[in-house]
This record gives C-alpha cells, structure tokens and sequence, in this order.
C-alpha cells in the first residue's frame, strides 16, 4: 500500500504516522541497516542493498501487509525526517494462517525512548485490526530491554521462547515469540498524550 495516509499525529512526540511511500525507501533503509550492523534484532547479517529494499517493499503492497513510518512532524524541527518504520509480514504462507502476520519495529536510533515506538506500533496494531486479523506475532531476540517493554505495554504476551536458531555476532542467539491476540486483548489505553 502506498497510500501516504496519515494515521496519526501526535503532538506529544512532534510525530505524524502514515503509510510508507516509495521516496521513503532510502531513509526506512538506512535505519533498516544500522541495526542489521549492530543488533540481533534483525537476522540479516550484511545490509540490505536499495534493490533489495525496493524488492522488500513490493512484497508489502497488500493492504494487509502495511508498512508505516513515524516522520517528524511539521514545527518538529524536521518535515521529511523518518524516525522509523513498523510493518506486517507474513508469519506462515499456508492459507490457514492468513488472519495471523508478524509484526516489526525499527526506529532511528536517536529517536528511541521518546514514545515514538509506542505511537507508530499503536497504529500498526489499529491497522491489523481494522483488517480483521485474529492475532500477531513479535520474534525477540534476548536480552532487548526497550522492545520488550515495548510489546509488554501494548499487550504482547511471551509465548515461548525458540533456542539458538540464529547465528550473528559469532554466537547463537535466542529467538522469543511474543504474541498479541487482537480478538481478544483489550485495546490498550491511549497513553501517548502527556510524554
Ligand atoms: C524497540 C523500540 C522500537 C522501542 O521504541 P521506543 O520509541 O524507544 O519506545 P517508547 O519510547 O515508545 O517506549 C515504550 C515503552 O518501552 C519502555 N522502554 C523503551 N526503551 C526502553 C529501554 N531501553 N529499557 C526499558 N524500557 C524501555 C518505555 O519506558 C515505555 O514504557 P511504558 O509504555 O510502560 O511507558 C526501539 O528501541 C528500537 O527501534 N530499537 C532497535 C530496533 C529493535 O530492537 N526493534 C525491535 C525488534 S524485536
């Protein structure tokens, strides 16, 4: 989806929420790979060309696989700054699992612990809603103190844990599934004014 539209704003934070656009593919990316570079939450191991990217990105023009960003909002000293993106993808490919996806997160690192995360994965979190899906699924990579207060605040559970399926940084790392049931949870209260 390529919509452009803005979800959220949020004066709080100076953020405004909307869907990803093809000219946001270079900064989405350039965040994308600072933690391919320097953090197990992404299991890519080498960054990620442009052409990769755009592939990427094809891959998430279903609705119900929107890819949002988090820019910094007009009188928030930076029109046109991305402080992140959160997307859906495909948990399992077989019918059966369709109204289930996985859910991502990666912010600019100057732009963490300033409730920008919590806005823009609330608005992913309403988009899963809005499209009917029944449940989402976050893969953690231990220890990730800020994702895991993250999902805890907005109701993922930790489901179980999957040990030493991933090699980066010449270890085996832990994988830990944490899992937001939308049917179900109660939608948590908007706490984004006020920080
Ligand atoms: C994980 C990430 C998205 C969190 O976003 P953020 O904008 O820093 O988080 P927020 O400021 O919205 O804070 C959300 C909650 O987490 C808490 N939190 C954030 N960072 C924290 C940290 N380092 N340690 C402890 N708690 C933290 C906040 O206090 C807040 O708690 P509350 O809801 O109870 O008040 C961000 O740190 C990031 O992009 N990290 C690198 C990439 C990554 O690890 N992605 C996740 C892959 S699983």
């Amino acid at each position: 989806m390529e919509g452009g539209t803005v979800v959220s704003g949020d004066p709080s934070t100076g953020t405004e929420v909307r869907d990803a656009r093809r000219e946001d593919l270079p900064q989405l990316l350039a965040i994308y790979n600072h933690w391919v570079l320097t953090s197990p939450a992404t299991f890519d191991i080498e960054p990620l060309s442009g052409e990769a990217w755009e592939r990427w990105f094809e891959g998430h023009r279903a609705p119900d696989r929107p890819v949002l960003v988090a820019e910094a909002a007009p009188g928030g000293g930076g029109r046109g700054r991305l402080l992140g993106g959160a997307w859906l993808s495909t948990w399992r490919v077989r019918p059966g699992f369709a109204r289930t996806a996985e859910s991502s997160i990666y912010l600019h690192p100057d732009a963490r612990e300033q409730g920008v995360g919590r806005a823009l994965y609330s608005a992913l979190i309403a988009r899963a809603r809005s499209l009917g899906l029944h449940t989402l699924i976050a893969v953690i990579t231990p220890p990730n103190p800020g994702s895991t207060a993250l999902h805890r605040s907005l109701g993922y559970e930790r489901v179980g844990m999957t040990r030493e399926v991933g090699w980066k940084f010449e270890r085996w790392q832990d994988s830990e599934i944490w899992q937001l049931m939308l049917d179900r949870a109660p939608r948590p209260a908007d706490r984004r004014t006020g920080r």
